[in-house]
Order: C-alpha cells, then structure tokens, then sequence
C-alpha cells in the first residue's frame, strides 16, 4: 500500500518522470499524492489531498522549479487522515531532507515523544514523519555519512518499511533508500536511475531491475546505485529481466482497467496454460514440480488472502478431485498467527498475484519454519512470494492494475487446476486418460471465454445489472467447486458497488441466511452440471418461494427455468466450470458498480495491494 517512486537524472529535469511513476503507481493508494524535487539547493515541495489530479493541478499553478533529483508518493492512509499535511514526502532537517514512506512504524508514538523532547516540530499526525526527523537527527550527528545516519535512525525503529530520502551530498543530489518489509526496486536507465515501490515504475525507463532485500539500503545518484546489506557491506543483488511491455499497464480505449482485464481472459488463460500441457502424455509441464519433488506429498495447506485465497479454494477441490490429496484452506491472517500443526510433507501453497501481500508472505514464513516446502502462485516477475519459495508457476496476467482482481484469479484457478493434474499424475492418482479429458476441457475454455465477452453477452450483463442495481442486498449461493466462486462473486460487488453481498454455500441457506430473503434480495445462482444440480435447484426454489429474486448462472437449464434473469455460459467439465462462472459475475459487478456511479478501478479505502497488516 501506497506508492513510492524516485529518480536521480543525469541533466533533464525529474519532475515528468516522477508525476509518470506515480501515475502508474496510483493504483497502490489514491488518498493523497506528493513530490519533492532537488534543485541543487533547495528541496521544494508540492503535496495534495485527493487524485494525483489534484497534484498535478497544483503543480501547474506553481513555478516549480526544474531538478534533476526528486522523490513522490502516492498514499493509502494508515496513521492521520487523508490531508494535505498528512501526505508525503515530508521535510525535515530544517527543509534540508525529504522523505517518502511505505509501511508502519509500530513505534511512532514513543519516538515523538523522544523527538519532541529535542526541540523537533512536526507538521503532519503520521507514522511516518517521526522516520524523517529521525534520521535528519541521525544525518546531523553523523557528520553527512547518509547510510551510517539512516543505518543508526531505523535501528530505533519497530516496524516495516520501504523509505526513501531526498538529500545533498558531496557529490550533488542523491537518493538513499531503506527496505524492510515493503518492496522497493532500482534500475539504471539511460538518463539516469531509479527507484520504485512496484516494479511497473521502472519500466518505461529499464526492463532491468534489482530488487533490494530486506535490510538493504541503497544509494542512488545520477551515474547509479550502490547496494548494501544489513551488515553495511556492498552487495550486488542479480538484476531480474522483466518481460513485461510496460504499455499493457495502459487502460488504452477501455472506460475502466477492470472491464480491460475481464477482457483479456482468454488470453490470460491461454498463456498461463497452453504451452504447459502434454495432451499426449496427459500430463503437464511444470519445471521443478517433477514426480520425484510431488511424490511424498501428504498434505496441501493453502494460504492466501481475499480473491487470491478463493482462487485457492477452487484449487483445493480441483486436488481433492484429481489428485486425492486432503488440502487444508485458510486465511493467511489467521493462519499467521495460530499455533498451526503441519504434518510432515506438506506442501504450503501460497496463492498471490502480486507476490507482497504481507499476510501471505508471514504465513508462508511460517510453514517453512514447521517444516513445510513453499510453492507460490504469483503473477508478478520477481516478487519476493517468488523469491522466498522453494517452487514457482508464474501466472502470465500480465500487470494487474484495477484493484478489483479479475484475470488474475482465472489464471489462479487455472495454475492451481494444472498444478492438480500434476500432483496426481505424480502420484498415481489420476489416470493419463481422466488428465487428457480435462486437458481437452482446458483448450476449449478461450473459446468459451470469449463467447461470454461479446458485445452481446456483455449488453445483456448491463440489461442484468440494471434489473439488480437497486436490491437492497445480494446473496451468491453455489455448490462444491462453485461454492468458492458463490464467495468471489460477493466480494467482486461489495468491494466496488459498496452493496452488501454474502456468498454462501447453498446448503448453508436454512441454517440461518434464509431469514434475510425478501423481495429486496438478489440471489445469485451459480450452477454447474453436477451431481449436486438438483440441491442447488431446490435451494433457487426455496428462496425463490420466499420472494427472493433470483439470477442464475451457469449451464443448468432447469435453474434458469426458475429465474427472473439468466447468463447462460456454455456447458464444460464440472472442475473447469468457475473458470466460465466467474466471468459473468465479473461483469455484474462491473455494471452495478457503474450504474450507481463508483469509482471502479479505485474503490473506496481500498489499494491494490496490502504490504502491510
Ligand atoms: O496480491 P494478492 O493476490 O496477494 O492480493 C490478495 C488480495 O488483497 C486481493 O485479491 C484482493 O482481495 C482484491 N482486491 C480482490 O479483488
């Protein structure tokens, strides 16, 4: 959460680079937006409550000077209320510094106190100003040693972070950052180098980049950076080449980035998929999860975190299926802090589309120290979920910018369904012949995809959505394999239509939710040709007898019989069905969201992703 990027330039002015970071970035907080910029002798400031909008209209109405050095941040709030003052960067040292911060400083509050004590004077109620003053503190005493400053001010800080301070030194302008938590990358480009929060940030400028690890500290100027660890020994830490084009980050004709990416799941899916399957073997490729690294599995302990943790639900009932191996699913943030059991050969799964979900990563930590191997599920090139995991499948979504997941839980799904394959052809369970019928089911699924995503379909989900947009409340009900996307399709409406909606599993209904069926209730039905289509059937009758007004989704006739409206999706295996489910629901959320006039791609207290607690 929140967004920081930096940049020291050779001679062009840094400003346009930092406003383009941030912009790309605005996706990882939206509730204030700031720069600072060197000029070579004065730090001058620009920070604004709101859009990256209001910066910018700020900026135009100021003269802010050209400078080469400069840093910006985009913010989700944590500690004081989205304002002006509150936004970062913030000055210290007399004007001198300024710092932009990612994270939570635990112990804020106690450092004030120390801090106010020595006469400093604070202009903001945040965690992170207390880390500004700190090290200006620290920068004073040590005589201009940066890295000895800032090594000595955080070793008095309890917390997460990835910090960036705007300075002078001897040899002009620089940039000196911090990682602990948070991820933070460098890469040199041809003006200059830079820093980013996101490794989206860099793009435009390397398809080179370094990831600092935790304890690092860096040092950038205008010729490069230097790297060095905990221990203030230089480190060189591998570049990573990301294949990424950094224009896919860009919304191009679309109204919103979610209806783009709920477009370009069949490609998503193709990509992710298709160069991994053996049809003739019946088997999958997936590098480093031979049968001799799947064999000795006993358990699964899947941990994730909101649409990725559903993504991991849809997986354990596909492994249950083919591989008949148990799987255990639980919130990463609650996993984390239990006193869990593992039992010996588990295999933890982490299922993660940016790969820095705080929550998941501790839980996968933990997994490791009982014993467990670590496979990640990630979309993002170079993650540390991918650099802490023993094994790998990278998702190919491509970059993930609405803060509504969608392509990247199909890709999910689909990487856990193949990794299912995998684990019972490694194991025995499963039969060439049952892999190949659903790999067969797998190559039809672009095609089917896209039936669901013309301009016909998705003019009836709009028609759909309108007929629902006024519902006091929604209710997703499913069954087995679909009982998971019953959950996503709630959480897709609730977090960017800002209606309450429950996903159930349908069986649960007479145990409580049925008291809440009236006229004013949606009910949405998500079917699958099943042996449990008749249950789910007599659930929709049950509501629908209560005055509930239902939607169905699926290929179950006979429920759409029942149904006020309907979005047909086109008939597949059981196991592969929340892969076509899911995109109709998708589309539901994506119009009520617009016809009752929500910001979709930036919903309301949300951030793209959640690096802290
Ligand atoms: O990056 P991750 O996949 O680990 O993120 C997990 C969740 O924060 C994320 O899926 C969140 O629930 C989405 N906003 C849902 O659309």
């Amino acid at each position: 959460m929140c967004g920081i990027v930096g940049a020291v330039r050779r001679s062009e002015p840094v400003l346009s680079a930092l406003i383009e970071g941030l912009r790309v970035l605005e996706y990882r907080g939206y509730d204030s937006a700031g720069v600072a910029v060197h000029t070579g002798e004065e730090v001058l400031l620009c920070k604004k409550q709101g859009r990256l909008a209001n910066l910018e209209a700020a900026l135009a109405a100021s003269s802010f000077a050209a400078g080469s050095a400069g840093i910006g941040h985009t913010r989700w709030a944590t500690h004081g209320p989205p304002s002006d003052a509150n936004a970062h960067p913030h000055l210290a040292g007399g004007g001198q510094l300024a710092m932009v911060h990612n994270g939570i400083i635990e112990n804020h509050q106690d450092l004030r106190v120390q801090l106010l004590e020595k006469g400093v004077e604070f202009a903001s109620q945040t965690d992170s100003e207390v880390l500004a003053h700190l090290f200006a503190v620290e920068f004073a005493a040590a005589d201009g040693d940066a890295r000895a400053a800032l090594r000595a001010a955080l070793a008095q800080v309890d917390g997460y972070y990835a910090v960036a301070f705007l300075l002078s030194t001897e040899s002009g302008p620089a940039i000196i950052c911090a990682r602990q938590g948070p991820p933070l990358v460098v890469a040199q480009g041809p003006g200059g180098t830079y820093l980013g929060s996101d490794l989206l940030a860099l793009l435009p400028h390397s398809s080179d980049v370094v990831f600092l690890e935790d304890g690092d500290i860096g040092v950038l100027t205008a010729d490069g950076f230097e790297l060095f660890d905990a221990d203030g020994n230089p480190v060189e830490r591998a570049p990573k080449e990301i294949d990424w084009d950094p224009t896919e980050a860009n919304k191009g004709p679309w109204p919103h980035h979610m209806l783009k990416e709920i477009h370009e799941q069949p490609d998503v899916l193709a990509r992710t998929v298709f160069d991994r399957m053996d049809e003739q073997a019946g088997d999958v490729v997936l590098p480093g999860l031979e049968d001799e690294a799947l064999r000795s599995v006993q358990r699964v302990q899947v941990v994730a975190c909101g649409t990725a943790l559903h993504a991991g639900w849809v997986t354990r009932y596909a492994i249950e299926e083919l591989a008949r191996v148990p799987v255990d699913v639980e919130f990463a943030s609650e996993f984390r802090y239990r006193n869990p059991v593992l039992v010996e050969d588990t295999l933890a799964l982490a299922l993660t589309q940016s790969g820095e979900t705080a929550d998941t990563l501790a839980a996968t930590r933990l997994c490791r120290e009982l014993g467990a191997r670590v496979l990640a599920i990630c979309n993002v090139q170079g993650a540390s979920q991918v650099r802490e995991a023993d094994h790998v499948i990278m998702t190919h979504a491509g970059p993930e910018i609405g803060v509504a997941s969608t392509k990247a839980f199909t890709a999910q799904v689909a990487a856990g369904i193949l990794l299912a394959i995998r684990l019972g052809r490694a194991n025995g369970a499963l039969s060439a012949e049952r892999a190949r019928e659903v790999l067969h089911g797998l190559r039809s699924l672009r095609f089917q995809m896209e039936q669901l995503l013309t301009r016909e379909k998705c003019e009836h989900m709009r028609s759909v959505a309108r007929n629902h947009a006024a519902a006091k409340g929604f209710l997703f009900i499913g069954r087995g394999i679909n009982f998971p996307i019953a959950l996503e399709g709630a959480l897709k409406l609730k977090e960017i239509s800002y209606v309450h909606a429950e996903g159930y599993a349908a069986g649960e209904m007479k145990h409580g939710p049925i008291a809440l069926i009236d006229p004013g209730m949606t009910i949405v039905s998500v079917n699958a040709p099943s042996p449990l289509a008749d249950k789910m059937r007599s659930n929709v009758e049950q509501v629908q007898a209560r005055g509930g007004v239902v939607f169905s989704v699926g290929s179950d006739q006979a429920t759409h019989d029942l149904a006020r409206d309907v979005c047909s999706v086109p008939p597949t295996l059981e196991i592969l069905s929340p892969l076509l489910n899911v995109i109709p629901l998708q589309l539901f959320s994506y119009y009520i969201a617009d016809q009752r006039g929500c910001d979709i791609d930036k919903p309301r207290n949300l951030a793209k992703s959640v690096t802290v607690e």
